[in-house]
């Protein structure tokens, strides 16, 4: 069930009805936040699309303006505040403006967001993002305030909540893609484990899988426009469930059925959670060979008190043994982690524990980020934030210095070696500097990624990109493989060949 209400704006009160305006079909839309983020903006912007809308990069040009956002940590929250606060005087000149705001802060906050931003129209929970084409248009004829959202966890029945929060997977908009051989394919919505930290299962409601064959069509509709590369996106994605004419899939059988469609050269899946990881899914994902060799599966802390603090549920034993069973199992496998620094409860000892499980580990990278106390969660209520933010930011920093040496150390093997790449487009340093391409050889700075989801970054032409590249690594950086491409001549011509990694 959604929670619908709609409420006069405080814009109007003070201004005159200026009803259906004529305005322009111009869409602006802002994203932060994770993957799945990424993935409800296009799919947003692809559903305004079909009402006639077209995409402004610049927020002056548009009359629809869309921030998705994310909850995750107050520094994400304050970003958008502050952006909805520089727009504040917009609707001034431009009346018929429609002002959006969706995603997970929409369903935190919900009517909180009028009060600090008045000159809002609309605030649409992750549940209800196919309900925005035909609320901005309420909004705009109407000039009312608009509220979807869905239940809080504890605001009925499991039923009743979960179906106020309806997985949104229409028709996809390429333009909005990371890039156009590369899709985000969600599998499953929400989550059920409730670390104590975490916002999430609020923001985004009970763990619910999509059938596989809607996924599978999806994939094949995305092989169809060009996609080499799919993700799989779920907050634990290898809790992956779903039963389908009598028989039950896992993570392991949805990459089953999926892998033979025609056109996919590399299929990944993030993000894991430790204890669902089964030999099964590991097994599974060594024997197909589009599967990536790459895990991201977060340990969040390297200390027993602190992870039983955060209610993950499992041990650093156990998370080693995991560690372990996937080496085992696929020794090239990359794996990365999250980790929070200054977690309450925290101690310098706790800390070096957490550095101790990146050297036993040894993460191909670690997202690393300072704890943020979220309203709604356990560890809010019940545990002080206990870590003073400059003793924060100095864990955060140790660590990342150690992440960095190691990843650099394990990149340094890749030199002299041969790797395959599917090259996703130009890099972003040739992009950010405005490059051209050689007057001569037309060649541009590209990247792609290894199998295990390391950048390479080398010198080509652009009519490379969506295909496989051989690439010769000749130096590295803790994030980057440095190479030059490895034609057909010199793969067959040298004596021995150069060792292909993944
Ligand atoms: N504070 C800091 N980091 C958090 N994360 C989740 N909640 C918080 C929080 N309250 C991190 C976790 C998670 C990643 C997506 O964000 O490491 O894996
Ligand atoms: Fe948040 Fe934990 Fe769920 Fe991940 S598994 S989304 S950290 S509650």
């Amino acid at each position: 069930m959604t929670q619908t209400s709609n409420e006069k704006t405080g814009f109007l009160a003070e201004e005159e009805n200026t009803g259906n305006q004529p305005h322009n079909n111009k869409l602006f839309i802002e994203t932060v936040g994770c993957q799945m983020n990424l993935l409800d903006s296009e799919l947003v912007v692809g559903a305004l699309r079909q009402s006639g809308y077209e995409l402004a990069s610049d927020i002056n040009e548009a009359d629809t303006l869309l921030f998705n956002t994310c909850s995750v940590r107050e520094h994400a929250e304050h970003k958008v505040y502050s952006q909805l606060g520089r727009i504040k005087f917009f609707k001034k000149d431009r009346p018929n403006l429609v002002i959006g705001v969706m995603g997970c802060m929409a369903q935190k906050d919900q009517k909180l967001i009028f009060k600090r931003a008045p000159h809002v129209d609309l605030v649409v929970g992750t549940g209800q993002l196919a309900e925005i084409p035909r609320l901005v248009q309420e909004a705009r004829n109407d000039r009312k305030r608009k509220v979807a959202v869905s239940l809080g966890r504890k605001n009925g029945s499991k039923l009743e909540i979960s179906s106020s929060f309806q997985s949104y997977d229409p028709l996809r908009d390429p333009e909005m893609r990371p890039s156009p051989y590369q899709a985000f394919v969600r599998i499953m919505i929400g989550c059920d484990k409730f670390c104590t930290y975490c916002v999430v299962p609020s923001t985004r409601g009970p763990e619910q899988s999509r059938p596989p064959s809607d996924i599978a069509s999806e994939v094949k509709v995305l092989a169809g426009q060009g996609v080499k590369e799919v993700t799989l996106l779920g907050q634990t994605v290898n809790s992956y469930k779903h039963t389908e004419n009598g028989k039950q899939y896992r993570l392991a059988d949805l990459l089953e059925l999926i892998h033979d469609t025609n056109g996919i050269d590399r299929i990944k899946f993030i993000t894991s959670y430790p204890k669902d990881m089964g030999n099964d899914l590991l097994t599974t994902m060594r024997d197909l060979p589009k599967l990536s060799r790459y895990i991201h599966v977060p340990v969040q802390s390297g200390c027993n008190d602190v992870l039983k603090l955060m209610k993950r549920g499992y041990t650093v034993e156990e998370y080693l043994e995991m560690h372990d069973r996937i080496k085992e199992i696929m020794p090239d496998c990359a794996v990365s982690s999250d980790f929070i620094v200054g977690h309450p409860g925290e101690t310098e000892e706790a800390f070096q524990k957490s550095l101790d499980i990146i050297r036993l580990c040894r993460f191909k990278n670690s997202f690393i980020f300072k704890y943020s106390p979220r309203p709604g969660t356990k560890a809010f209520d019940k545990l002080a934030d206990d870590v003073p933010d400059k003793e924060k930011k100095r864990r955060n920093n140790i660590m990342l210095d150690l992440q960095n040496e190691i990843s650099e150390e394990d990149n340094y093997h890749f030199i002299g070696k041969e790797v395959e790449v599917l090259v996703e487009g130009m890099s972003k340093t040739f992009i950010k500097k405005g490059l051209e391409p050689d007057s001569e050889t037309q060649k541009v700075q590209l990247m792609g990624r290894t199998k295990c989801d390391r950048i390479v970054v080398f010198d080509g032409n652009r009519r490379l990109e969506g295909s496989l590249a051989n690439i010769g690594i000749y130096d590295c950086t803790p994030t980057t493989l440095l190479g030059m491409i490895v034609t057909k001549e010199f793969q067959h011509g040298s004596e021995e060949g150069l060792p292909i990694l993944h």
